[in-house]
């Protein structure tokens, strides 16, 4: 479904039945978003003490040019609002040519705590120095990945210790493993258990904690999107933007709203396709303190006739495995998206998050986000099925 077009003009006003037939869903597709595409029985399969399933709104946003090509994104939010700017911004990015968007291999990294270790320094470089072996050992844990190319190939020691540590010398292993289209937990963490006592043994401590790390930098998606002024709304809206990013790089408060905004459209994307959000948010957050201050993961700047935006942040996304095993809903979203990768799919979200970030920028840059964006949702929807704080 990637090449279709994803500008369908005036899709917002029409009947549900209507949207569903433009995108030429199949019977069986329909009979999925009749029942959210999870029944009970499956859902009690998924997690404890089920008693029933949540639904929340299935909707698809517009416009978005990505990489060059076409693509409908599914949004699975509460939220008002969030899938008519996210469709509007990708609109006005769509004159500048759309989002153009950069992954990262598909690298997660396993962490295994050694704890008590003697002499950290000399445990790195035992640990280091039998590299090739412990690679192997978590290939062996890894079959099926390293069949379809991926597979562990990275290794690196962190001494942590400080003197007079509670729990003697601390010294952090790092597995990195190429997940391929999977999001990856599951693979790193067996990982992590599989070489948790070889590496324990050489530094002559004990394991601790064999867990993956959701600050997954060696996995980040990169967009960029050039949006001529005129677009925009003219000079003076380009410049409240670029101002507007000013604010949230100097100032944490305003950063972490301004980091909001993003999530609510990587977040939809990832929840419509049953990734792991949190981890995603967990991920970004510590992405945005890095250096030691929080900042904004996107930024604006006018460059002559236009603005550029650029976002970065880890994008630790699936395709294959987790919530996409049973639950129909979101395989019905990633066949509507027409991502047929893992890295596709963390495009998509990536640039969900940038346009997402450009609405609420411009709203707040000129009308103020009360008129602005939430007018979009008003436009959109009866007045009647409208809760009165929306559209006061
Ligand atoms: C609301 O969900 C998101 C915003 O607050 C984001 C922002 O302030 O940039 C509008």
């Amino acid at each position: 479904m990637a090449d279709r077009t994803s500008r369908i003009s005036g899709f917002y006003r029409l009947p549900v039945e209507r949207r569903r037939a433009l995108l030429g869903l199949a019977r069986e597709e329909l009979d999925i978003l009749a029942t959210g595409g999870l029944d009970v029985d499956t859902a009690d399969h998924m997690i404890e003490n089920v008693l029933g399933v949540f639904a929340l709104p299935f909707a698809v946003a517009l416009n978005f040019r990505v990489n060059d090509r076409d693509h409908i994104v599914p949004m699975v939010i509460e939220e008002p609002s969030v899938v008519a700017a996210a469709s509007n911004a990708a609109r006005l990015a769509r004159a500048g040519g759309g989002f153009h968007v950069d992954l990262d291999p598909p690298v997660m990294v396993a962490q295994v705590q050694l704890v008590d270790v003697p002499d950290p320094d000399a445990a790195a470089e035992r640990i280091d120095a039998a590299r090739a072996d412990i690679l192997a050992l978590a290939a062996t844990e890894l079959a099926g990945l390293c069949a379809r190319g991926g597979g562990p190939h990275g290794l690196a020691c962190r001494v942590l210790s400080r003197p007079g540590d509670p729990d003697g010398g601390m010294l952090v292993v790092h597995v990195e493993i190429d997940c391929r289209d999977a999001m990856g937990a599951n693979l790193v963490n067996r990982v992590a258990e599989a070489v948790a006592g070889r590496l324990a043994a050489l530094a002559r401590g004990r394991a601790g904690l064999r867990i993956l790390t959701n600050l997954s930098d060696r996995r980040c998606a990169r967009v960029r999107t050039r949006v001529p002024v005129d677009a925009l709304g003219g000079a003076d809206v380009a410049d409240g933007i670029a101002a507007a990013s000013r604010f949230a790089e100097l100032d944490p408060y305003r950063a972490a709203t301004h980091n909001k905004g993003i999530m609510n459209g990587v977040d939809a994307v990832l929840v419509a396709t049953g990734n792991d959000w949190r981890g995603v948010e967990a991920g970004a957050h510590a992405f945005a303190a890095r250096t030691g201050r929080y900042l904004p993961l996107a930024t604006w700047r006018r460059a002559g006739d236009a603005l550029d935006g650029r976002l970065e942040l880890p994008m630790a996304v699936g395709t294959v495995g987790g919530a996409l095993r049973c639950h129909a809903g979101a395989r019905l979203a990633l066949e509507l998206s027409g991502a047929t990768s893992a890295a596709e799919l963390g495009a998509l979200a990536a640039a969900a998050g940038l346009a997402s970030n450009l609405a609420a920028l411009r709203a707040l840059a000129t009308e103020g986000i009360q008129r602005g964006h939430m007018s979009l949702h008003h436009r959109a929807t009866p007045r009647a099925t409208v809760p009165t704080e929306v559209v006061k």
